[in-house]
């Protein structure tokens, strides 16, 4: 049994959870992983794993795998896709989802992090491509009064205008289109702090037999 994604959301555990997170997240300043990047990852995920002609039960794993995967954040943002892996694998379990796909859905979420993890699983590359493609100005939750005085990682996401995955499945290509604004921050600040994040999203992509692109400012750069 496969839980609606309406069911994981609405379930009071996890609301607590992900308010709780929120919380710990505003109170460190770090960048938002609220209901908001929780529900474009879960989206992002299913539509990489349906664009790729993915059977139907694989998709709803990713969906919801992309809902659940940073509830770590709850605990610490230390090991977070560890802890969470094992938050989700205990939730999903409860709701009645069989072991195999809860086990599934643990080693996505436990393998999201480019720290520790790397793309295991269709579900787990799915996850990885759409955890990383998430990069927008509202996820900057602090007040920046002069934005070049911003870390850089603030930078990139204030300079970040939009971003969208695109599967084109003939051309065997996951591709991530960013727009960014270069008065703010510059392709090469982008770089500085997301090639570790693109190299990951380079093999999660080749997991599911494709290849990564990525598109920025409408320059086609891998
Ligand atoms: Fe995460
Ligand atoms: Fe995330």
């Amino acid at each position: 049994m496969i839980p609606d994604i309406s069911i994981i959301k609405k379930d009071p555990e996890v609301e607590a959870i992900m308010e709780m997170t929120e919380n710990q997240i505003k109170a460190r300043k770090y960048t938002e992983h609220s209901r908001r990047h929780a529900s474009i990852v879960s989206k992002w995920a299913a539509d990489i794993l349906r664009g790729l002609g993915a059977p139907e039960e694989r998709v709803k794993l990713a969906e919801i795998a992309g809902y659940l995967h940073d509830i770590g954040n709850c605990v610490n943002r230390a090991d977070h896709a560890q802890s969470g892996g094992i938050m989700a694998y205990n939730i999903l379990t409860r709701l009645g989802m069989d072991y195999r796909n809860a086990a599934d859905i643990m080693m996505a979420i436990g393998n999201h992090d480019e720290q520790y993890g790397s793309p295991v699983s269709d579900i787990s590359s799915a996850l990885i491509i759409a955890d990383k493609a998430d990069v927008h100005k509202s996820r900057v939750k602090k007040k920046i009064e002069d934005v070049f005085k911003a870390n850089i990682h603030d930078r990139v996401n204030l300079a970040s205008e939009r971003s969208y995955i695109s599967v084109e499945r003939e051309a065997t290509v996951i591709a991530l289109y960013i727009e960014i604004d270069p008065t703010i921050c510059s392709v090469m600040d982008y770089f500085e702090i997301y090639f570790v994040r693109m190299q990951m999203c380079r093999k999660a992509a080749e997991f599911l037999n494709c290849r990564f692109s990525l598109d920025i400012n409408g320059n086609r750069l891998v």
